[in-house]
C-alpha cells in the first residue's frame, strides 16, 4: 500500500483482513533531513502521512477488526534513537518518530484492557544501513546492521512479559563498528 493515499490503506486492508495476523509492525518510514524553512508541504505532508498519520490509520482498522474478532495481537513500533536526541535539520522526521512513539505508549493499555494478551513495544533504534539513505550522502560507515537489529527485535518481543516495553538500540560511536547497546525503558526527551 502506500501509506500516503487512504484508499490505498483501504485497499490494502481489505485484502490483510482475510487473513489471521498477530504481529503488526509499524515500521514503514521516510527520512527528510534539510533546515525546516526549506521542507516544502509537500515534504511535510509525506513524512507526517508515511510515518505517522497512514500507518495510524490502518491500525485503526485493524485494531477495529481485531476487537471484532476477539483477537489479541502484538504491536511493534519501530520508532528511532531521533525521538528523543535532538539533531539538527531533522526537526520534521523526529516529530514524526516521536509522535509514533507516543502513540504507542499511550495506546499500550487500552490495548491491552480492550484484548487481553495483546502487547506493545516501541523500538528506538540509531543509525542502520538501509535505503533510507539511498541517494543521499550520508557516511553509514560504523552504522549497525538491519540484520543484526531485527535479530534483537524479534527477541525482544519474544521475551517480553510486560504489557509495555521501550527497547532503545543505540549505536557505539567510540568503536563505530556497527556494535549497539541495548537499553530499555523511558528515555528524557532533548538529549543532545
Ligand atoms: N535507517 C536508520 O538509520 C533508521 C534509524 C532509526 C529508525 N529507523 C526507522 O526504521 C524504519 C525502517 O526504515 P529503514 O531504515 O529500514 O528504511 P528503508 O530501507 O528505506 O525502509 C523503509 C520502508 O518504508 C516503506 N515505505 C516508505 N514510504 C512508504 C509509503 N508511502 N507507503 C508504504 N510504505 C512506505 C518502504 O517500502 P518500499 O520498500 O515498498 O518503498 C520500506 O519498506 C523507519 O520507520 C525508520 O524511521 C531507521
Amino acid at each position: 500500500m502506500d501509506l500516503t493515499d487512504d484508499e490505498s490503506v483501504e485497499k490494502a486492508f481489505s485484502e490483510v483482513k482475510r487473513y489471521p495476523i498477530d504481529y503488526f509492525f509499524w515500521n514503514a518510514g521516510i527520512w527528510r533531513k534539510l533546515p525546516f524553512v526549506e521542507h516544502s508541504l509537500k515534504d511535510i505532508d509525506a513524512i507526517t502521512a508515511t510515518n505517522f498519520t497512514g500507518p495510524l490509520k490502518m491500525l485503526h482498522r485493524f485494531h477495529e477488526a481485531h476487537i471484532l474478532e476477539k483477537r489479541p495481537y502484538r504491536l511493534i513500533a519501530i520508532s528511532s534513537v531521533s525521538a528523543w536526541r535532538v539533531r539538527e535539520h531533522e526537526t520534521v522526521y523526529c516529530a514524526s518518530k516521536d509522535a509514533q512513539a507516543v502513540f504507542v505508549l499511550n495506546f499500550a493499555g487500552e490495548l491491552a484492557k480492550e484484548l487481553p494478551g495483546s502487547q506493545a513495544t516501541v523500538v528506538y533504534p540509531g543509525g542502520m544501513k538501509t535505503e533510507i539513505f539511498k541517494g543521499v550522502n550520508v557516511d553509514t560507515t560504523g552504522y549497525m546492521d538491519p540484520r543484526s537489529v531485527a535479530k534483537i527485535v524479534w527477541d525482544e518481543i519474544q521475551n517480553q512479559k510486560e504489557v509495555c516495553r521501550e527497547v532503545h538500540l543505540v549505536r557505539d560511536k567510540e568503536k563505530n563498528d556497527g556494535s549497539f547497546f541495548v537499553e530499555h525503558g523511558p528515555k528524557p526527551r532533548g538529549i543532545k
